[in-house]
């Protein structure tokens, strides 16, 4: 566990650890604005890490417990609003109701009360503009100051290579988030489990051309006359141990059906 800062950003790290699987988690802070406000059973850590800065809003990327997970804590404690895509405003005031492993894994979030994210919003002289990136989740968006060229992005990036998705990702949906968001000017990327990317341009469109590759091949199996389980078997020919113990919510068997049946 750690904080640290760069381009004017302040962040706090940890690596989380269940089931064998060790996933880092970043929480960031800029100008009294709090990023996400990471599991709830973090809650301590990430406390302390508001406890030392100026907190004057909550804003989320998307509903996931791992980001939303302290904001009734936070939004109650610093008596700051918080604020959500409008899309996920109803599910976030109750209590999310979670599969054991994801509970186990975060913890439980509690029902928060979030304000519609605006267009734009301003944090002293900066001028961040709220970019829609679903496909991870519905609701889900980036944070980016052109300025600066610095971008928080979330859960759009994660990884270079998509190896498993949870059953609800929607694969042309990100597609199309990534080719918005790379219209746009940005060097910086702050990624919520990848950390700080400052190469991220081209690590995003890396990712890009790696899931477009995936969706030819899948379609061109699929034009074969080959089923969505036969694609998955010949394309991912072992499941990741996330798989057994998510219970199937994790599979590589969602990226074949997302891109057969996700697709506009
Ligand atoms: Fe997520």
């Amino acid at each position: 566990m750690s904080d640290q800062s760069f381009q004017g950003v302040d962040y706090y790290k940890c690596k989380v650890s269940c089931f064998g699987r060790n996933v880092m988690v970043y929480v960031y802070w800029v100008g009294g604005m709090l990023v996400d406000s990471g599991p709830p059973r973090l809650r301590r850590e990430i406390d302390e890490f508001c406890s030392s800065r100026r907190l004057d809003r909550i804003v989320h990327t998307h509903y996931h417990e791992d980001h939303t997970g302290n904001s009734r804590y936070l939004a109650k404690r610093y008596n700051v609003p918080v604020f959500i895509d409008p899309f996920s405003i109803e599910y976030c005031r109750e209590r999310a109701r979670l599969p054991l492993y994801r509970r186990v894994y975060w913890g439980r979030r509690e029902g928060f009360e979030p304000l519609p994210l605006p267009e734009t919003f301003e944090t002293g002289k900066t001028r961040w503009e709220v970019i829609p990136t679903p496909g991870h989740s519905e609701d889900h968006v980036s944070f980016l100051d052109q300025n600066e060229g610095r971008v928080f992005t979330g859960d759009l990036f994660m990884r270079d290579k998509t190896l498993v998705i949870m059953r609800s990702e929607n694969l042309p949906a990100l597609i199309e988030s990534l080719r918005r968001l790379l219209a746009r000017d940005f060097d910086t990327v702050f990624c919520s489990h990848s950390g700080v990317i400052k190469n991220g341009r081209q690590r995003i469109q890396r990712k890009l051309e790696y899931l477009e590759e995936q969706r030819g091949r899948v379609r061109h199996l699929h034009s074969l006359g080959l089923t969505a389980r036969e694609i998955n078997r010949r394309m991912y020919p072992k499941q990741p141990p996330i798989f057994f113990f998510s219970g199937g919510e994790y599979s590589t068997c969602h990226i074949v059906r997302s891109f057969i049946e996700d697709e506009p």
